[in-house]
């Protein structure tokens, strides 16, 4: 990270290192802990409050950061310039709520979370102290935090927030190796929308697949054998060449008659509609004449 982005925010808190801006972590839980321990791995922030509902995970938090004080409630924390909520989404507005009804943020400390979903606004309660806020979302599981931090270098990290809360969140996801990036004012929900299209229902195609296989008599798990070969292609070929370039297959050899063929044997309401949905989505990506797209069109919108 440039350290100097952190360095000249509210350092007094920190005797031993005054270029090192102090963190409070609420939410100690799978992300908060990571993340934590990174940055004070990377020498970018000492670590303050480590705050859990439960005591038994803020000292397994602060023992795996290797630094910070466990805290069971927000009254009395010390102050920081950075503050991570890192809580699950269903409770950081009630926690950004208490800490600015706490009277704990001092003007120019940043608040910020960690969700995917959920955009700086739901930190509005902490402007009134003159917060600057802000959210970093690393797009990568924490399922198991030493594994985690193995693999932070290199996570593409979506910030939002306010235009002087954009650098810190920056510099602070250059500082584990993070590739960040700036959503539109706004665009979290569709950002989110965007994560969950391209893994979570890659997840649910494969089922749907893996289910009309079925019906040609191929059992559940040759199925997945047959079928896999052709997706680690496909999805390897869609990210490298990009999705018009990789496309194959019926519509994109403006074949009507195979579609017609298909839509004949889909018995399944689901696959029907998720069959015709994806073929409309399917038909901009192919170069077609205009005779080739009508006949398509006709099939796939009925
Ligand atoms: N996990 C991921 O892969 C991942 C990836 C990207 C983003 N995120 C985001 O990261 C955030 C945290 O997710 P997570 O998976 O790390 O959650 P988690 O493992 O369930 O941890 C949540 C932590 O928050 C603590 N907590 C809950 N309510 C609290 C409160 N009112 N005051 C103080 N502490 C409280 C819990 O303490 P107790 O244990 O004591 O109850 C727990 O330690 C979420 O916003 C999530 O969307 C997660």
């Amino acid at each position: 990270m440039s350290p100097s982005t952190l360095a000249h925010r509210n350092v007094s808190e920190s005797p031993d290192d005054a270029a090192k801006p102090r963190l409070n972590l609420i939410g100690g839980g799978r992300l908060g802990r990571t993340l934590a321990r990174a940055w004070h791995d990377a020498g970018t922030v000492d670590i303050g409050a480590v705050v859990c509902r439960s005591s038994i995970t803020a000292d397994a938090a602060v023992a795996f950061i290797g630094s910070g004080k466990s805290h069971t409630a927000l009254e009395g924390l010390p102050p920081a310039a950075l503050w991570l909520i890192a809580t699950g989404d269903g409770e950081i507005a009630s926690v950004a709520g208490e800490i600015a009804a706490q009277g704990l943020i001092r003007p120019g400390d940043l608040v910020f979370h960690a969700s995917g979903a959920l955009d700086s606004a739901v930190l509005a309660p902490l402007l009134a102290s003159g917060a600057l806020t802000g959210s970093l979302h690393p797009a990568l599981s924490f399922a198991d935090p030493s594994r985690a931090l193995g693999q932070l270098a290199g996570t593409p990290c979506a910030l939002d927030g306010d235009a002087a809360a954009l650098p810190m969140l920056e510099a602070l996801a250059h500082a584990f190796g993070g590739k960040p990036f700036t959503l539109a004012a706004g665009g979290k929900a569709a950002y989110h929308a965007a994560m969950v299209m391209g893994s979570n229902y890659l997840v649910a195609l494969t089922a749907l697949a893996q289910q009309l296989a079925g019906q040609a008599g191929i059992a559940p798990g040759m199925a997945l054998t047959v079928l896999g070969p052709l997706m680690w292609q496909t999805l390897a070929n869609a990210l490298e060449l990009g999705p018009a370039a990789a496309l194959t297959g019926p519509i994109a050899r403006g074949d009507a008659g195979t579609v017609a063929r298909h839509l004949a044997v889909l018995d399944n309401a689901v696959i029907q509609d998720a069959y015709l949905a994806l073929g409309r989505a399917t038909v901009p990506l192919a170069q077609l004449n205009d005779t080739q797209r009508q006949e398509l069109a006709a099939l796939l919108n009925a």
